[in-house]
């Protein structure tokens, strides 16, 4: 059986006909292009996909982003490091039974608990056991080792979290020396909640890759979208490259972002 290729998180989003995912799929290896470019300056080629809030998008983009750049034929490891709410197992249809929880007790090693998947160059992490304190778990004495020998197997190394402005799993992973990529979903993301998010970032001075625009009306009023979808999906991808709220901070706005790639 080959391994397959195509986007998994659309089997969850369906029903979609074939040029929508197409389109979809495009727009994640437009995005795939423009980080591989942002990676390229850094030394550890590592990023974590968060978000302010809840259902806003961060799993499906972090799993669709794993899939096309494993496609390129690099070795990539996706960490389901929301341990609060993991649900990348599902997406790979497996049960979540061990994973980073028991990497960050010291009790696996990361080459024995990760998976492989369908995917071609693809190996996931899943979260493992629910520990009651996986704050904790990412700021404990195992957690240097654990990124460190994540790095040293795999080419990639991307990250799953849970929403910034409700724990601070994510800027724990951050400190790390892994870029953040902060996913925006339309309709749903207040500039409220993201300029809270851009603040608590720029005051940790971590690493920021870049704004992810899903569900992109943008996108979806296109001229092309409007003769051939008829605004009946919304499956578009905006990328704000290289953003950094260090240097301009009136530029937390969703609009400029989502003009950028539309
Ligand atoms: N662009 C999109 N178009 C349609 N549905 C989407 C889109 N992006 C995400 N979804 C759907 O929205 C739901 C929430 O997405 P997802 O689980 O990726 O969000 P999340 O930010 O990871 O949420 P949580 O904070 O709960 O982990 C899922 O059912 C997902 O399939
Ligand atoms: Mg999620």
């Amino acid at each position: 059986m080959g391994k397959k290729s195509k986007i998994a998180a659309l089997r969850e989003v369906s029903p979609l006909s074939e040029d929508d995912r197409f389109s979809y799929t495009e727009s994640f290896r437009t995005l795939r292009t423009n980080l591989m470019f942002g990676l390229v300056q850094r030394e550890k080629k590592r990023f974590l996909v968060t978000s302010a809030l809840p259902s806003e998008g961060k799993t499906a983009t972090a799993f669709n982003l794993s899939v096309v750049f494993a496609q390129t034929g690099v070795k990539v490891l996706l960490v389901d490091a929301d341990m609060r709410n993991p649900k990348v197992h599902r997406y790979i249809k497996q049960k979540n039974d061990k994973g980073l929880s028991a990497v960050l007790s010291g009790t696996l090693d990361v080459s024995s608990a990760v998976t492989a998947t369908e995917y071609e160059n693809l190996w996931v992490l899943k979260a493992g056991q629910l520990p009651p304190n996986p704050a904790e778990l990412l700021e404990g004495k195992y957690a240097e080792r654990t990124f460190a020998e994540m790095q040293e197997k795999f080419d990639y190394v991307i990250f799953d979290t849970p929403p910034v402005n409700l724990v601070s799993d994510a800027l724990s992973i951050a400190k790390k020396s892994t870029a953040i990529l902060f996913v925006v979903r339309e309709g749903v993301s207040t500039h409220e909640e993201l300029k809270k998010s851009l603040r608590a970032i720029e005051q940790a001075d971590l690493d920021f890759l870049g704004i992810v625009l899903n569900d992109s009306k943008a996108e979806k009023s296109s001229r092309y979208y409007k003769r051939k979808y008829s605004y009946k999906y919304g499956y578009g991808y905006g990328y704000g490259y290289g953003y950094s709220p260090k240097k301009d901070k009136n530029r937390g706005e969703i609009d400029e972002v989502s003009r950028k790639d539309a």
